[in-house]
């Protein structure tokens, strides 16, 4: 039964217990022991769909102290996975947001018995993200974040042996993307937006994107069920982002239309497998390494985030 008219108490449409999410564009109401099966089994279906990884191999997961990344970490623990985590502290000082963070996806590692590597940017590196962005005329934060984040997961994925860097991108997350490189028709982003880009070179392991087939919602749903305790402040520099504007934007359409957003991705997945959107991967695969780091890229002389760091001085 749907629902109990008397109470208006939402019923589990698998157990008739107390349902503690509406998922109208899957035509189900959820338990909190369905929801955590089911999302469970979603992420799965993403690890076999799109062949991520297989249980024989090590994953690092990279956790920002979020809901999501955290629930990935939590769910492919109980899948059976073989994961460490990776935090990057980035040096974002409002209201403690990279401090508390790392607490964050400390106690949940202590609480499972799980390693986190921790890189502190500022210590490692002799400056934090926001200096180096600050330094570096015209650097929007949030580029100059993505590019040391991407250079300290390759880095530590290659060091430590894993063979694949797990992120916890949702499809809200991918769905917002897709409309902006849509927008844009940005051929070369649209071909490499996937749950799975492979290894171009020895040095960088596959990027894998688990929950890809999991809304926002449900992922937050998810965490609150399994007492994750996690950070809810968003990034200050994210504040009026195109992606989050993007979302809002989908958001709207979700509510006229349910599984707009899950349409919308995978049907674009699909155009993407069946070859409607040309690959330019080729064009991508690094022929240098950088003199200073070792690391891929593209141009001889040095990395991005070492010109980066060497035009921050
Ligand atoms: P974002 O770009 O902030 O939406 O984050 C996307 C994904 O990148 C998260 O789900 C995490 O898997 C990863 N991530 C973001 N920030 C960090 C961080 N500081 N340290 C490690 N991983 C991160
Ligand atoms: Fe990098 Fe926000 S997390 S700028
Ligand atoms: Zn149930
Ligand atoms: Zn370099």
């Amino acid at each position: 039964m749907a629902g109990d008219p008397m109470t208006h108490v939402m019923r589990c449409t698998q157990c008739g217990a107390e349902a503690v999410i509406n998922m109208p564009q899957h035509r189900l109401k959820l338990c909190g022991d369905h929801l955590v099966a089911w999302t469970t089994k979603m992420a799965q279906k993403a690890i076999d769909r799109y062949e991520l990884f297989t249980l024989e191999e090590r994953i690092l997961v990279a956790v920002s102290g979020g809901k999501d990344s955290l629930a990935l970490w939590d769910i492919l623990h109980r899948l059976g996975y073989a994961s460490e985590g990776l935090y990057i502290h980035l040096g974002i000082d409002h209201e403690g947001y990279s401090d508390r963070s790392q607490d964050a996806a400390q106690r949940f590692a202590d609480e499972h018995g799980l390693t986190l590597n921790v890189v502190n940017v500022q210590t490692v590196y002799g400056k934090s993200v926001i200096e180096a962005a600050r330094r570096r005329r015209g650097g929007r934060t949030c580029s100059v974040c993505g590019l040391v984040k991407r250079h300290i997961m390759n880095r530590m994925a290659y060091e430590g042996g894993f063979a694949a860097i797990a992120t916890g991108h949702n499809l809200d997350d991918e769905a917002a993307v897709l409309l902006m490189n849509t927008l844009h028709w940005d051929g070369h982003y649209l071909s490499r937006q996937a749950p799975l880009l492979p290894s171009i070179h020895p040095r960088l392991a596959r990027k894998v994107k688990p929950l890809v087939l999991l809304y926002e919602r449900e992922m937050a749903a998810y965490a609150l069920v399994r007492q994750i305790d996690y950070v809810m402040q968003e990034c200050p520099y994210a504040e009026g982002a195109s992606s989050i504007f993007a979302k809002g934007i989908l958001n709207q359409i979700e509510r006229q239309s349910p599984g707009s957003k899950h349409q919308f991705y995978l049907g674009f997945l699909r155009a993407r497998k069946g070859g409607l959107i040309a690959s330019d991967a080729s064009a991508d695969l690094p022929s240098e390494t950088c003199a200073q780091c070792g690391q891929p890229t593209m141009a001889g002389g040095l990395c991005a985030f070492c010109r980066l760091w060497e035009a921050a001085e």
